[in-house]
Formats: structure tokens, sequence, C-alpha cells
């Protein structure tokens, strides 16, 4: 499937899905917002890892800043951002983002809101939504907070800070910094680890490991359900006959 502001590539257990408007640094307006939303559905249709990347050196330069000039309270209301990242960061199966560039206002949020980011040594992670007279309203304000502390979250959101590739690294924010020549090998690699985990067992850690708070019933009632499953006999099974031999 090849649309007008994302490239999707469908394997068997994973979607590549790249923002692709160079002339406007991959920013996200409507129609890719549209666009990643047919993504999700499918994803939620039929589980599969989920790898996002930005053509052309970047990630994603932000909102469209020509569409959010013209948009009201109304469409600040409706979420735009908000429920895509929402979407996305709910999705059954993990989701990576490989970071090339930049990844300012959106684009940032987008990648805060997968599971887990790499990062190519330009990678830039930034929040200058202040500078333009709005807040960073898709998710930068809480998930930045989780992911690097109040602290430089509020460097990020409030003070306009940057995070370079070894920040992001350094603060836990990227699992690994790779050439950029070698990012998606990267990324496939990681996702090649997931992918031989049981899926519904990687499905129902990252529903437990999301909820918020402290909640061992919850725990309890996903480990109930796996320790039914024919995956989980077969894959000790394995390991067990494994030992023996
Ligand atoms: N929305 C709409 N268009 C954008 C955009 C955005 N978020 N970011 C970049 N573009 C467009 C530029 O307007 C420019 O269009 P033009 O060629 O018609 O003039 C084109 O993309 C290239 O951008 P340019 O600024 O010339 O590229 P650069 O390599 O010098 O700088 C950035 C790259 C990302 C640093 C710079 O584009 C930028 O600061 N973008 C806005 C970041 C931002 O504030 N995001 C938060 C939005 S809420």
């Amino acid at each position: 499937m090849s649309t007008a502001t994302v490239q999707v590539e469908e394997a068997e257990d994973r979607v590549v899905v790249t923002l692709h408007r160079p002339q406007a640094r991959n920013a996200i307006n409507a129609a890719m917002v549209a666009e990643l939303h047919e993504v999700c559905a499918a994803l939620e249709e039929r589980p599969r890892l989920l790898l996002l990347t930005g053509a052309g050196g970047t990630f994603a330069a932000g909102a469209d800043i020509a569409e959010l000039r013209d948009r009201d309270r109304e469409q600040a209301l409706q979420g735009i951002n908000s429920r895509l990242f929402d979407r996305i960061a709910r999705l059954p199966l993990p989701t990576v983002a490989a970071v090339d560039g930049y990844a300012l206002g959106g684009g940032a949020e987008l990648a805060y809101a997968c599971d887990i980011r790499l990062a190519s040594p330009t990678a830039t992670f930034g929040n200058p939504e202040p500078g333009l007279g709005i807040l960073a309203a898709a998710g930068a304000c809480w998930r930045l907070r989780d992911l690097v502390g109040a602290s430089v979250a509020k460097q990020v959101l409030l003070a306009g800070r940057r995070l370079d590739a070894d920040d992001a690294y350094r603060l836990g924010l990227v699992a690994e910094i790779a050439p950029a020549e070698e990012l998606l090998k990267h990324a496939h690699a990681l996702l090649d680890r997931m992918g031989r985990s049981g899926p519904l067992a990687l499905r129902l850690t990252k529903l437990v490991a999301d909820a918020p708070g402290g909640h061992p019933v919850i725990d309890d009632l996903a480990q109930a359900i796996l320790f039914e499953s024919e995956d989980k006999r077969t894959r000790m099974d394995t390991f067990l006959a494994g030992k023996r031999r």
C-alpha cells in the first residue's frame, strides 16, 4: 500500500510506515493523520509490530503549521493529533520509532507515543510549541515526563531545550543510536527480537505495563489467560526438552 503522505510496507509480522512529505519535512497534516488512522485500523484488525520512520533525514518536523494556524477551539477539542497518538500508543503489539533527524513538536509526540525509540546521530527531539503560541497538547506534557522525568521534560517544554541523540540515549529516551544508514537494520533487529516472543504474551505485557498505577489483579488476570495458552505450553516444553538434551 502506498499513499500520499506515508509509505506503508506490510510483512507477515510487522508493518513499516515511512512518513513521506519531504517538501514539508514530513510535517503531520490532516491527510497524514487520516492515513495513519488507516494503518491503526489495520493493526487493530490484525495485530503486528509497527516500525515508524521518516523519509529524507527527518522524522517529522511537527504538526503542519499551515494547517495549525487556521484551526480553532473546536478543532483543538477534537484532539486531532492526540487521539491519533493515543490510538498508536494503544496498538496491540509493540511499536518502534526510528528517528533520523528532527522529531519536533507533534513529530516528537508521535515518537513519544511509541513503545521504543531508536536514534541516528542527527536525531533531535524538541517541543517548540510555546514559541508558536500554543502548547504541546498531543502527549508531550505527560508522556515526556514519564519518559525522561519532570525536570528534563520541563526544560524541553518550557525552555525549548532540544535533546540530541546523546542526550536522548543518556536519558533513556532512545534505546540505541545507530548510523543513519543502519538505523532501519537495527530497528528490524529489535523487531525480530520482539517477534520471537509469544504474540499474546507480548500483547498482554504491553497492556499491563501501560495500565496506570499499581495493578496486581490485572497482572494476575493477564497471567491467567497466558497460563492457559497453548503457546505457553509449547514454549516451555521446548525449553525443557532443550535442557534435557
Ligand atoms: N509545518 C509546515 N511546514 C513545515 C514544517 C511544519 N511543522 N516544518 C517545516 N516545514 C516546511 C517549511 O515551511 C519549508 O517549506 P518551503 O520549502 O515551502 O519554505 C520546508 O518544510 C523546509 O523547511 P526548512 O525550515 O526550510 O528546513 P530546514 O532544514 O532549514 O529546517 C526544521 C528544518 C525542522 C528545523 C524547520 O523546518 C522547523 O523549525 N520546522 C518547524 C518546527 C516546529 O516548530 N514544529 C512544531 C510544530 S507544532
